[in-house]
């Protein structure tokens, strides 16, 4: 019986040993690969913090305000970042413990410099990211993209790089591209510099604007310039000469200026090919004259109105109908 019991014995303490050898030799490679992962994540933020000191954020001088609001911007978004940089360490130290190496050095590409949403994940590879940093989200996400600021580690210049959910078909995606560069062709768009999107990219790169139309008239406070509506009227006018119908009302949004204050239209995600000699995007200046203090582009387009005999500004002729139908039943009631 005492020799069972001793043999028995014996199994269970070299089984425990080889458990322990394989339980360090675990841990022996966890902290292999977390030291690389640290090793990678230096080198990157030490890329990062170069490149911010050398490529400072280009910003349109419209007006000194605007200049220190976007500095103030910065730097509370520079705050918030160091915050979600901490973030992440922690979140990478906890998350790192349940993959393997390669899983680790993957996901650090991705969140390094910022943080991409789970649901693109899958819409960028690790070739581009291995060309292209993401710096950090440029405007609001909207419905199946989102627009980055990246940095080229090849020319280390900044530009603009819009990636498309999963969702989003391959189709659209090149079409979208496909006006964009027409237009930026003819000057009126961001030319775009890598435009080959596939099931492991959906994207595609531009160059990269200051500002929205809606920031600009927010620091100019709600008015343009003589000069800048001028340049909007040639912008849309010249759209339309090259029947690309841009057809996206927020316009306020779309619409933006690069660092010399040259406007350009952006998001051809719903754009047409202009197909009536009667498609204008002349309708685009009537929402932007809702957008100002005091309206700047009705003449030119009642002159339009006018000319092709077709409504541009739908909301006028209902304003004017109904104050018309005010007019006849004040006559019939003093009747
Ligand atoms: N080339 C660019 N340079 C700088 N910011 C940009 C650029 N393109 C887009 N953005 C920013 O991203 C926002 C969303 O871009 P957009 O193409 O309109 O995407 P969506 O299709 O989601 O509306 C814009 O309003 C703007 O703030
Ligand atoms: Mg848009």
């Amino acid at each position: 019986m005492d020799l069972v019991i001793g043999f028995l014995g014996g199994i269970l303490i070299s089984h425990t040993i080889s458990c322990q050898k394989g339980g360090a030799k675990l841990i022996e490679a966890r902290h292999r690969a977390q030291k690389k992962v640290n090793e990678r994540r230096d080198k990157r933020l030490r890329e990062l913090k170069k490149m911010r000191i050398t490529q400072p954020e280009v910003h349109t001088e419209i007006s000194g305000e605007s200049e220190r609001e976007s500095e103030s911007e910065s730097e509370s978004e520079r705050e918030s970042e160091s915050e979600s940089e901490s973030e992440r360490e922690s979140e990478q130290e906890t998350w790192y413990s349940a993959r393997s190496e390669e899983e680790v050095s993957e996901k650090e590409d991705h969140c390094i410099s910022y943080q991409l949403p789970r649901e693109y994940q899958h819409s960028i590879s690790r070739d581009i990211l291995k060309e292209y940093i993401i710096i950090s989200k440029l405007g609001t996400p909207g419905k199946d993209g989102i627009v980055l600021c990246v940095y080229s580690t090849k020319d280390k210049r900044q530009y603009a790089m819009k990636v498309f959910k999963k969702g989003k078909s391959l189709k659209n995606i090149k079409q979208e591209i496909f006006f964009q560069k027409k237009a930026a062709r003819h000057g009126l768009a961001p030319p775009i510099i890598w435009d080959t999107p596939d099931e492991k990219n959906r994207l595609f790169i531009m160059e990269k604007m200051s500002d929205t139309l809606e920031s600009v008239l927010r620091t100019q406070r709600g008015t343009l310039t003589k000069a800048q509506t001028k340049q909007i009227i040639v912008l849309v006018r010249r759209l339309d000469d090259i029947h690309i119908l841009h057809n996206d009302e927020n316009i306020g949004k779309n619409m933006m200026v690069n660092s010399s204050g040259h406007f350009y239209f952006i998001d051809f995600g719903f754009s047409k090919k202009i197909k009536k000699n009667t498609q204008t995007n002349m309708g685009l200046l009537t929402v932007i004259d809702r957008l100002l203090k005091k309206p700047v582009f009705h003449n030119v387009v009642s002159k339009e109105e006018k000319k092709t005999g077709k409504t541009i500004d739908v909301r006028k002729k209902v304003r004017d109908a109904m104050k018309d139908r005010i007019k006849q039943r004040i006559k019939e009631l003093k009747r």
